[in-house]
């Protein structure tokens, strides 16, 4: 039996480079046979960026109802909010005296803000330890994420298999990262990775206008109108080709090359094709937003079982350092 894990945190709405880089083929994962996933919010790195109650969980009901409007089957996996099994920080401490700073220095959510150390708070520093203690303490086999979780994977390995070695017993499973090449980084609308953090996310649960507005703000060269256009350097084609069948694709990589066709046409048919694409979780998404106690209830039964397993996990680490009981 593969254990399959991946978490998504809780500091925005969930958004299509969620959806294409973690929740698809999460879930995918989680229907192969012998397989049994353990998908989380992660509602506790969330507050690295956003102390606002009401928000995170808002966020974290968002993110829960994207899982379960994708198809996500709760009832044959563990479905879960990261802070409900708060003995997940206790592992972070284990892990926080096993780790070198130098590694955690070198980790890129920190170096790209360690410019203005004034606006760096302790648990962006240790954000992969808590990373590394999520996946760890589940004995997780395969993690499913985007490119940009690879180096956290990586640190995850190095923090596990030194440990193991420290202990000369094998405490920790070693995780592999799973990273789908093709949707290895969804660009955002300004061609940066999206992400919540940069303000440039596709929302594909909005509302029909509102998404409408969404695709349109994705930024474009100035080539004019007649004029052809390469497909290959554009954000909209980029989303599209994600997103359509091949043949559309095709017909839409013609059209950039024969001039005379814009990009408010391209963006028209990004959008239509986010509408027919994913019609049915559009409606199921709402219809969960609006059953908050339908989400709850399987985010409980999930941690009843994630909580079992974790304990399991933690007993071996408590019993290596001497805090067995
Ligand atoms: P964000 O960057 O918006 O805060 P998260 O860090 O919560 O997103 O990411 C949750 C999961 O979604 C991770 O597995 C991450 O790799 C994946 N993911 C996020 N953004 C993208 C993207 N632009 N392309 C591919 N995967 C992504
Ligand atoms: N750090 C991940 C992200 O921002 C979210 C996350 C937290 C995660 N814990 C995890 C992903 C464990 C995979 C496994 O994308």
């Amino acid at each position: 039996m593969a254990r399959i894990l991946t978490g998504i945190t809780s500091s925005g709405k969930p958004h299509l480079g969620n959806i294409l880089g973690a929740i698809l083929p999460g879930i995918e994962l989680s229907e192969q046979k012998n397989n049994e996933s353990l998908f989380f919010i992660a509602d506790l790195h969330s507050i690295i960026s956003v102390k606002d109650a009401a928000l995170v969980k808002e966020h974290t009901k968002a993110i829960a109802a994207a899982w379960l409007a994708f198809g996500f089957n709760t009832d044959n996996n563990i479905f879960y909010r990261q802070s409900r099994i708060p003995e997940v920080t206790e592992l972070t401490w284990y892990l926080n005296c096993h780790t070198p700073f130098p590694m955690l220095q070198n980790a890129h959510a920190f170096k790209e803000k360690s410019n203005k150390l004034a606006d760096v708070n302790a648990g962006l520093f240790t954000y992969p330890v808590l990373m590394a203690s999520d996946i760890l303490m589940y004995d997780a086999n395969i993690v499913p994420v985007g490119k940009d979780q690879q180096q956290h994977l990586e640190m995850t390995r190095d923090i596990a298999r030194s440990f193991n070695h420290y202990y000369n017993e094998e405490i920790f499973v070693l995780p592999e990262a799973k990273i789908d090449e093709e949707v290895m980084t969804v660009p955002g609308t300004d061609g940066q990775k999206m992400s919540k953090s940069y303000g440039n996310t596709i929302d594909v649960f909005l509302p029909e206008k509102q998404l409408r507005k969404n695709v349109m703000r994705i930024v474009t060269d100035s080539t004019p109108l007649e004029e052809p256009k390469n497909p290959d350097t554009c954000n909209v084609f980029a989303l599209y080709k994600l997103l359509a069948s091949p043949a559309r694709v095709e017909e839409m990589r013609n059209n950039y090359k024969g001039g005379n066709y814009g990009y408010g046409t391209a963006k028209q048919e990004l959008y239509e094709v986010i509408l027919e694409k994913y019609a049915k979780e559009r409606a199921l998404f709402n219809e969960l937003m609006n059953n908050p106690d339908t989400i709850e209830s399987k985010l409980l039964q999930g941690e009843e079982k994630a909580r079992e397993i974790g304990i399991h996990v933690l007993k071996r680490v408590r019993k290596v350092l001497g805090f067995n009981r």
